[in-house]
């Protein structure tokens, strides 16, 4: 059954985990790098698809701070990779409206990779169709230290007084500041975990994993996805009851 716009509840902010590509390459006796290139088509076509729905914030996990750790190899074939996927959605980035934002610290990207991407967010600033968020380089612990850092720092100078801190300061201190959190996040690639993706402001996510991995997730994939989000009820807490009665 091909399921359609109309079966499903939008969500506001969908976040994805984009895992498997290496696997999937393996699996054809590819290089590993066979597969993130694969990769960069479900990217293209999750876009479209994600701005076409009317979704306002997609986020999607392109590198950890843990990924660092892979071979120098593959480390420089992804940041070629994003670099040229930046370089190539300029234009339709535009046409579409969308606006780009990184999460995670851009200072240890490769130079022309940092320049390519600081370009591509200055000139869709004004975009509002909807905000892609490229999380690179990003881990959520440090993106929590560096927030609980710069309130520490205003604390002691007086610009903010510790007794009124509250929950919104904090995620206002997040590389997701002003954006709705994630009603939905998405794991592509048979593995149940976050990976340090998104922990404060996942919390009350819905989360879905699937077996398929990542070159293999396209339109069809994530409007499977959509449809399993719609049939959940959000409680928040609350008895069943009480949110169907509102
Ligand atoms: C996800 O695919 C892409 C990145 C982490 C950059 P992987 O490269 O992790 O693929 P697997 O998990 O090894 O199959
Ligand atoms: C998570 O995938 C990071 C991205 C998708 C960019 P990994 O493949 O790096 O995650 P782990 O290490 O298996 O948890
Ligand atoms: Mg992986």
């Amino acid at each position: 059954m091909e399921i359609q716009e109309k079966d499903c509840t939008i969500p506001r902010h969908v976040a994805l985990i984009m895992d498997g590509n290496g696997r999937w390459a393996e699996e054809r006796h590819r290089p590993r790098l066979f597969g993130h290139k694969a990769g960069v088509d479900s990217v293209r076509e999750v876009v479209e698809t994600a701005r076409s729905l009317g979704i306002e914030v997609l986020t999607l996990y392109a590198f950890s701070t843990e990924n660092w750790n892979r071979p120098e190899g593959e480390v420089s074939g992804l940041m070629g990779l994003l670099k040229n996927y930046l370089r190539s959605e300029l234009r339709t980035m535009l046409r579409n409206g969308i606006r780009l934002n990184c999460l995670g610290l851009p200072q240890r990207l490769p130079e022309d990779v940092r320049t390519v991407l600081q370009q591509t967010i200055e000139e869709t600033r004004s975009c509002t169709a909807m905000t892609l968020n490229l999380a690179l380089n990003y881990g959520s612990r440090s993106e929590l230290l560096v927030a609980i850092q710069a309130i520490a720092r205003q604390c002691l100078e007086g610009s903010l007084d510790w007794h009124s801190l509250t929950e919104e300061t904090l995620s206002a201190h997040l590389f997701t500041a002003g954006q709705p959190d994630p009603d939905l996040v998405i794991r592509t690639g048979g593995e149940n975990r976050l990976s340090n993706f998104l922990l404060w402001q996942a919390s009350y996510a819905e989360l879905y994993f699937t077996e398929i991995k990542w070159p293999d997730f396209r339109k069809e994939q994530f409007m499977e996805a959509l449809y399993s989000y719609s049939k959940r009820q959000r409680r928040f807490g609350k008895t069943g009851a009480q949110v169907v009665t509102g």
